[in-house]
């Protein structure tokens, strides 16, 4: 084969089937290879001499066939592809990729495979909503899967509603987006750079079932450490409780309270870059009950004693701090004056100040405004996304990276 980007394409048994014929055709076109496993339900649908007539090259169906195996081996032919796209995929290949069932040349492939997985489910409404279903998700997320779709829209079966896999221009942009992005990585401009981030909110017990917290999503910290690493960086996301699946290739680290974020945090140093985009909670209770709390009076008082403050910590670190130590301000008044102090008080390299009142709707939202400020220059960013933010936050940590060997900004 020659260099292009290769797909091994896992054809399973649902009517969208017919469209892989397409799929093939727009990875082409893109200019990627494809190789295709097609699974005995789905070769109803669609015939190997089509697929082998548009993909140019063997179609693979039968784990035991003789010939198959002398041309490759499951084995090989799991690993001899820089990505693995399962699309259509139907409700039954999806659960046995989340139990890791191996019953047939498709699946034995998909448990054998050490490349990056796609998937673009297929399948009726009721099947996708099914609890089994999105069990069955959750899990492969959580394993770094990437799931594209499905979409809205009329199913072959006359119901209505979430099921239809993706368009196949939808499908070949995010293959096209992956080997984008698998291409910056390694070339990327913070490789070789190890970088910390933390996000999300802390959660401070106060009995066995209530607890002290905040509204962060988490949204801003994993777009930040997804931008890092996008460029190239190690990045490790030490994130509190969120309902955000964790990213691929990013290490993540999952902690409840604010002493475990800052032990956590510590553990991960020495690092090139931290950036403290958690929203700890400043008190925890100074001594947790262990029961339940019973209702007495109208009037209860808590006791709480201050958190640690990890941005302040690892700022001031006399060994081992690292070149640049990135903090947040969240402020519903006075912004860049209480942001100043901040940057000033807590030792660190730059601020990102932002607005959090009600109105703004930054936390949990998908936008947000930024103020810049170091300690020679505030700049006024437009309001971006939380994912735009991250890059521009990259590109700027490139740059001082660039200009500053070792100084400060
Ligand atoms: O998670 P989202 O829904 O996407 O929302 C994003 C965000 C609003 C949470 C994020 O943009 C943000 O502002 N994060 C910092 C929130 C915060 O707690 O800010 P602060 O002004 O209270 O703290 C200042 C800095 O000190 C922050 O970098 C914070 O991470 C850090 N800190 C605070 C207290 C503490 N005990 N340890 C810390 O490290």
């Amino acid at each position: 084969m020659d260099n292009k980007q290769r797909v091994l394409l896992i054809i399973s048994g649902g009517i969208a089937a017919y469209k892989s014929l397409d799929l093939i055709r727009e990875l082409n076109r893109i200019g990627i290879g494809v190789r295709c496993i097609l699974t005995e339900n789905a070769s109803k649908f669609v015939t190997p001499l089509s697929l082998t007539a548009l993909s140019k090259d063997t179609v693979y169906q039968d784990l035991f066939s003789i010939s198959d195996e002398n041309t490759m081996g499951h084995i090989q032919l799991s690993r001899n592809t820089d990505l693995v796209l399962v699309a259509p995929a139907t409700a039954n290949i999806i659960a046995k990729m989340s139990c890791g069932i191996a019953d047939d040349l498709a699946t034995t492939t998909l448990l054998a495979t050490d490349k990056p997985v796609i998937i673009a489910p297929s399948m009726n409404v009721r099947m996708w909503s099914h609890a089994s279903t999105q069990n069955n998700i959750s899990v492969l997320l959580k394993r770094g899967i990437k799931i594209i779709g499905p979409e809205n829209g009329e199913m072959a079966c006359g119901e209505f509603g979430l099921g239809r896999m993706s368009n196949i221009e939808k499908i070949g942009a995010t293959l096209n987006n992956f080997f984008k992005t698998k291409t910056t990585k390694a070339t990327g401009k913070l490789k070789g750079r190890k970088v910390v981030v933390t996000s999300g909110p802390t959660h401070e017990a106060i009995d066995p079932i209530r607890y002290i917290t905040n509204q962060s999503s988490g949204k801003q910290g994993f777009a930040i450490a997804r931008a890092l690493q996008e460029q190239g960086a190690s990045t490790t996301l030490i994130t509190g409780p969120t309902q955000i699946p964790d990213p691929p290739g990013i290490y993540v680290k999952h902690i409840t309270t604010a002493e475990e974020m800052l032990q956590s945090c510590l553990d991960c140093l020495p690092a090139d870059i931290v950036v403290c985009a958690a929203a700890v909670a400043d008190w925890r209770m100074k001594n947790k009950y262990s029961e339940k709390i019973k209702k007495e009076g109208e009037i209860f008082s808590l006791e709480l004693v201050e958190n640690p403050d990890i941005l302040a910590t690892v700022a001031g670190m006399k060994k081992n701090r690292p070149n640049l130590v990135i903090g947040f301000a969240a402020e519903t008044q006075n912004l860049l004056k209480n942001a100043s102090i901040k940057l000033d008080k807590k030792g660190c390299d730059w601020i990102l100040a932002n607005n959090v009142s009600k109105e703004s709707e930054v936390f949990g939202g998908d936008n947000n405004q930024i103020k810049f400020i170091s300690k020679n220059k505030i700049e006024e960013w437009p309001v971006l996304s939380k994912e735009a933010i991250g890059e521009k936050l990259a590109t700027r940590i490139i740059a001082f990276l660039k200009d500053n060997k070792n100084g400060k900004d």
